[in-house]
């Protein structure tokens, strides 16, 4: 359950680094120039990191903790959640972290467009500089009834929506991932309606949960999980938290996103979580967490309700939970 204080608990060390224990490292790294390296990750997955620049890395990360953003529940082993990915581009199961390597995410030009005061095309780096950066701990939920509970870096969306200035009309917010089949070997698979793409309507853009993840375990991202940005909107499954965004383009007709293309029936433009609501294949009553052997109860939005079912008040429900 999300709550809005600071757990009683004490994060283990393998999960996540207190603060303090942070800044001492930023400070060795100032004397080092050595990344960050996060307990319990195989050194193979270590290699892994995005390939930020080292200004960049001991400025911003680690980020401090916004406690408005915490968990009742232990966070995912880091080494299941960086080994465990979906990421169709480089294959349709998830074991691709290796793979994903091959993503060359710098320079990384985002653009920002549509309805907006001026359209703007930005490096991934210098977006984030402008950018409020914090640490927020996240649940994710996936649709296929696992999941994970993972400290992001990032920046609220609304901040980006801010800086883009959307015109009067724009109803939506449509964001895409990089189109590279020489590298993103799936991406040669011509059934899928590549380049994978989602949408928010413009007030769950702007609700203080939807994040863009620019590190995670007090780091910069990793390739496998959407460097250099990722959405993070934990109260829907995680095929709408969209990884490696290239472009945020403001419209004013909903977008078709990537599942709903391929399976509108099963994977629908809002997809909150609702347990009660079964996957047309299986029930989403419960859920499997990462390095867990037992199964957990899953909630509605998953635990975010208190933030978001206002957005949802007067709508239909059989529109919103798949
Ligand atoms: N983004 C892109 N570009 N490609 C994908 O295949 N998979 C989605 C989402 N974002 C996906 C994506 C799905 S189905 C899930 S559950 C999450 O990413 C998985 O995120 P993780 O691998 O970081 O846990």
């Amino acid at each position: 359950m999300f709550i809005r204080r600071p757990p009683r608990w004490v994060m283990p060390e393998r999960d996540a680094t207190p603060e303090s224990i942070f800044l001492n490292r930023r400070q060795l790294l100032g004397a080092t120039g050595i990344g960050l390296l996060a307990a319990n990750v195989p050194s193979t997955v270590r290699a892994s990191n995005y390939d930020t620049s080292p200004e960049v890395a001991a400025e911003l990360y680690p980020a401090r903790q916004n406690a408005n953003y915490l968990l009742d529940r232990e966070l995912s082993p880091s080494r299941d959640v960086l080994t465990y990915n979906n990421f169709y581009e480089f294959g349709s199961h998830k074991d691709i972290w290796e793979r994903a390597q091959n993503l060359p995410v710098k320079p990384w030009m985002v653009k920002i467009d549509g309805m907006v005061a001026k359209p703007i095309e930005i490096e991934a780096e210098d977006l984030i500089r402008k950018m409020p950066i914090e640490e927020r701990l996240y649940r994710h939920r996936c649709v296929e009834a696992w999941s994970m509970a993972v400290p992001w870096t990032g920046f609220p969306l609304k901040e980006l929506v801010k800086l883009a200035e959307p015109q009067a009309g724009a109803k939506y917010l449509e964001m895409r991932c990089f189109m590279k089949p020489d590298v993103a070997r799936g991406q040669r698979q011509r059934w899928y309606p590549w380049p994978y793409l989602e949408g928010l309507r413009l007030d769950e853009a702007t609700n203080d949960l939807a994040f863009i993840a620019t590190g995670i375990y007090g780091k910069p991202i990793v390739k496998q999980m959407g460097a250099p940005l990722r959405l993070a909107v934990p109260w829907k499954y995680g095929f709408k938290s969209i990884k490696s965004i290239v472009q945020f383009t403001f419209v004013d007709k909903q977008p078709m996103s990537f599942w709903e293309q391929l399976q509108s029936r099963e994977y629908g433009f809002y997809a909150n979580v609702n347990p009660e609501v079964d996957h047309p294949r299986w029930s989403q009553a419960t859920e499997k967490p990462l390095g867990q052997n037992n199964r957990v109860p899953t909630l509605l939005y998953n635990g975010y309700a208190e933030e978001v079912a206002e957005l949802y008040k007067n709508m239909d429900p059989s529109k919103i939970f798949y």
